[in-house]
C-alpha cells in the first residue's frame, strides 16, 4: 500500500483478514512511526482470525520491492465544498513521485490507484511510470457500482447479494449508472421500482461521495473504497477473471482513444486483461460522450 491513511489503513485490515498476502504500508518518511504502529497493531490482530500473513510499515518506498500488487492511495482527500478536480495540482505532485518510485521498485506489479481526481490521476501515473497499461487501473467503477447496488437494495428492500448493476464513465457527477442493465435476482430494475425511484437512485449514486464528504466533515469515504479496491486486488491475485468496471486505458473501445475512463474490465493475473465493449443506446451514448469530454478536459488541465 502506498499511502497509509484512511483508505490505506482499511485496505491493510481487509487484506489481512482475507489473508490475501503480506502487506507493506508505506507513507511519507516522517510517517514511518505511525505506519510501523499500524502494522504492529495488525500483526496483533492476526491470532483472532488465524491469518498467517505479515504486515510491515515503512517510510521508504524501497520496502515495496518485488510486490505483486501495489495499491496507491497517496494523496489528499476532499473537504466539504471541494470537487475532486480541486485536488488536481496537489495530488499530481504526489502521484508523480509515487509513479517514479513504483517504476523503480515494483515494475512488475499490478497497480490499483484510488487518488482523486481519479481518471486524470491514473493518466498521470501511466505517463510518469511508463507501466504497461494493462498493469494499471483506477479504482472507481467498482466503488460507484457498489454504491448504486447498495441504494437499489435499500430502495427495493431486497438483498444486496442479488443486485447486479454497473456504473461506467468518469469518477464524478458525470458518471453513468446504467439502469437498463440493472437487475435484482435477474429481474429488470424497471419492473421493481418506479421511474421516479430509479431517477432518485441514479442522482444519489452520482453524488454519493459528496454526501459522505459533507457528513464526515473531514475527509472522504474510506471503508467502501478500500473494499472495492480489495475486490480488484483479489481478482488479480487469484486470477479470477472478474468483470469489474475500472478506469482502464481505452484504445478505441467505446470510440475513445488514449484516455483512462471507467469501462467494464476483465481482471485476472494479467491485470486488466480485456476491456469489454457492449452496445450503448443512443441516450447512453450521449451520456458517455459527455463524461468522456469531462475527463478529457481534466486531463488537459494536467501540468505534466
Ligand atoms: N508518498 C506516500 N504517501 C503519501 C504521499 C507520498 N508522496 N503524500 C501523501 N501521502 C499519504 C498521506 O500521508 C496520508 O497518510 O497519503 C495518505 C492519504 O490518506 P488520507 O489523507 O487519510 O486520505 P484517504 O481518505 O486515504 O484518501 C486517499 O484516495 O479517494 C481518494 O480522494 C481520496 O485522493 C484521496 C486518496
Amino acid at each position: 500500500m502506498i499511502g497509509g491513511g484512511q483508505i490505506g489503513g482499511t485496505l491493510a485490515l481487509l487484506i489481512t483478514q482475507k489473508a490475501l498476502g503480506d502487506v507493506v504500508l508505506v507513507d511519507r518518511p516522517e510517517l514511518e512511526g505511525p505506519m510501523r504502529g499500524k502494522a504492529l497493531d495488525l500483526m496483533a490482530l492476526r491470532p483472532h482470525g488465524g491469518h498467517d500473513v505479515a504486515i510491515r510499515g515503512s517510510g521508504d518506498y524501497a520496502a515495496i520491492g518485488g510486490a505483486d500488487l501495489v495499491i496507491v492511495t497517496a494523496g489528499l482527500p476532499r473537504k466539504p465544498g471541494m470537487d475532486r478536480e480541486d485536488l488536481l495540482d496537489t495530488n499530481l505532485r504526489i502521484v508523480r513521485q509515487v509513479a517514479q518510485q513504483v517504476r523503480q521498485h515494483a515494475p512488475d506489479a499490478f497497480v490499483i490507484l484510488t487518488t482523486n481526481p481519479l481518471d486524470a490521476m491514473v493518466y498521470a501515473f501511466h505517463h510518469y511510470s511508463g507501466l504497461p497499461p494493462q498493469r494499471l487501473a483506477g479504482m472507481a467503477g467498482a466503488l460507484d457500482s457498489g454504491r448504486f447496488r447498495s441504494f437499489i437494495a435499500m430502495e427495493t428492500g431486497l438483498s444486496v447479494a442479488d443486485v447486479s448493476a454497473l456504473v461506467i464513465g468518469g469518477h464524478g457527477p458525470s458518471m453513468i449508472p446504467l439502469t437498463r442493465t440493472a437487475t435484482v435476482g435477474g429481474i429488470p430494475l424497471a419492473d421493481l421500482l418506479t421511474a421516479e425511484q430509479i431517477r432518485s437512485i441514479v442522482a444519489r449514486t452520482r453524488e454519493a461521495g459528496t454526501e459522505i464528504v459533507q457528513l464526515l466533515g473531514n475527509g472522504s469515504a474510506f471503508y467502501s473504497p478500500a473494499a472495492a479496491a480489495v475486490e480488484m486486488a483479489e481478482a488479480c491475485l487469484r486470477d479470477r477473471k472478474r468483470v469489474i468496471p475500472a478506469a482502464a486505458l481505452c484504445r478505441g473501445e467505446y470510440g475513445v482513444d488514449g484516455l483512462f475512463l471507467g469501462v467494464p474490465c476483465v481482471i485476472g493475473s494479467g491485470g486488466v486483461e480485456r476491456v469489454i465493449e457492449f452496445q450503448l443506446t443512443p441516450e447512453e451514448r450521449a451520456l458517455f460522450d459527455a463524461t468522456t469530454e469531462r475527463v478529457r478536459a481534466t486531463v488537459a488541465a494536467l501540468r505534466l
